[in-house]
């Protein structure tokens, strides 16, 4: 297949495109830097050095002699991004060249102007560029487990059959995001639903919980493969950031109660959901939504796994139960509906403490470069 990767550069859009190149696709990858330029502004770049997009796949093709294209440039610029669907005319189109912080997006107006410019003009650049050159194109698009809010149902898989007044529908699941970064994502659903009743388009949706985690089999090749990674409030997700504190002893930043619920995911079943999402892909005409996690903890279990395997590597681990920045519900139902990447064939690889110390050994390699000024700075919802 012909697989084009928006955001390449990105942590799991860098995974992605090893993943696809090694098992025999031929990749194309954009990107424009915008989150290695946001993190040095403030001043939280990655804990980890990564080279540059084309310093990385050139590396790559040295260690396995498989070539992946990148491009450097901003897909909201619709003649760039339309000229490489032109000359490339990809198979799929996998889009997680989105402003992918909850945080970012509640710092001030420009910061919330830019997440809405963004994410939706970067979507519909997409929709516009696959309608122009291969309607047949699918669109895998990276939507957020946060676009369902916590609501006091279960949470089923994209859609909800509803009856009233003896007539019966099928509807979106009804969205409440937590943050403006998480409303991009619901008006993303929104617009891509709309252009699939209206042009016939294929795409699937995958309402992502937060991912944690590292290692893939393709970065484990070389150091200088690695992705991203980022542990401070904004850009890093909170399990992440609970190792990199647990490492750097820096008690664990539990938001208000801690009885926050998400599902959470490996890396490495990210790369598996976005391959099988492109091998099995939605039929012309359809939205194909899967809500992409394995495994749901409150904030407080991850807290008290982290302690338990950090306590154990030397670490004295503690936690530390702060005022919660965010407007969110600290107890609240939760139960999810995710069956359908499993059906597809996804084998999840789940948050055992063998993985937890797997994680613990490869950051504390970094441990001297953590930054414990990055790790918290409390931006406020209100
Ligand atoms: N990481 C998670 O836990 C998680 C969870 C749920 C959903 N998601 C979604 O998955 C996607 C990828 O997330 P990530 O964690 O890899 O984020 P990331 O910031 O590391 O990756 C996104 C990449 O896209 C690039 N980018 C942003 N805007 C661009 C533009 N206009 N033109 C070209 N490139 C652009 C960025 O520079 C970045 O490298 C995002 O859409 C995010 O919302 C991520």
């Amino acid at each position: 297949m012909k697989i084009l990767i928006l955001g390449a550069d990105g942590y799991l859009g860098w995974p992605t495109c090893l993943y696809f190149s090694q098992r025999g696709h031929e990749v194309v990858g954009i990107d424009n830097y915008f989150r290695r330029n946001a993190t040095k502004e403030l001043g939280s770049e990655s804990l980890i050095p990564v080279p540059d997009l084309p310093q990385r796949v050139k590396i790559w093709e040295e260690i396995t002699g498989k070539k992946i294209d990148v491009h450097i440039g901003d897909i909201t610029d619709y003649e760039f991004l339309l000229n490489i669907f032109r000359e490339f005319s990809p198979d799929a189109v996998i889009h997680y060249a989105e402003q992918p912080s909850a945080p970012y997006s509640m710092i001030d107006r420009d910061k919330a102007a830019f997440t809405l410019q963004n994410n939706l003009t970067s979507t519909l650049n997409i929709v516009y560029a696959v309608k122009e050159t291969n309607p047949d194109c699918h669109i895998i698009k990276l939507g957020t487990m946060g676009e369902y809010g916590t609501p006091n149902i279960d949470i089923e898989e994209g859609w909800l059959e509803i009856e009233h007044k003896g007539r019966k529908d099928k509807f979106l699941f009804p969205r409440q995001a937590g943050s403006l970064y998480h409303t991009t994502k619901v008006q993303d659903t929104d617009m891509l639903w709309f252009y699939v009743r209206t042009w016939g388009l294929r795409v699937t949706d995958l309402m992502q919980g937060p991912v944690y985690g590292l290692s893939t089999e393709e970065t484990d090749l070389d150091p200088q493969l690695m992705t991203i990674f980022n542990y401070d409030e904004v850009f890093g997700t909170v399990l992440n950031r609970f190792i990199v504190q647990a490492i750097a002893e820096y008690p664990l930043t539990i938001y208000g109660k801690g009885k926050q619920v998400r599902g959470f995911l490996n890396l490495k079943d990210t790369m598996q959901c976005a391959y099988l999402a492109a091998t099995q892909p939605a039929k012309q005409g359809e939205l194909r939504i899967f809500n992409q996690l394995t495994e749901p903890f409150s904030v407080n279990q991850l807290a008290d796994k982290v302690k338990t395997v950090g306590d154990k590597l030397g670490y004295k681990v503690t936690l530390n139960s702060i005022e919660n920045p965010r407007v969110e519900k600290e107890d609240h139902y939760y139960n999810v509906q995710y069956t359908g990447l499993l059906e597809l064939g996804l084998e999840p690889h789940l948050l055992t403490d063998e993985i937890l110390t797997g994680l613990f050994n490869i950051v504390s390699q970094y441990k001297d470069q953590i930054n414990k000024k990055a790790i918290f700075k409390g931006i406020k919802w209100k």
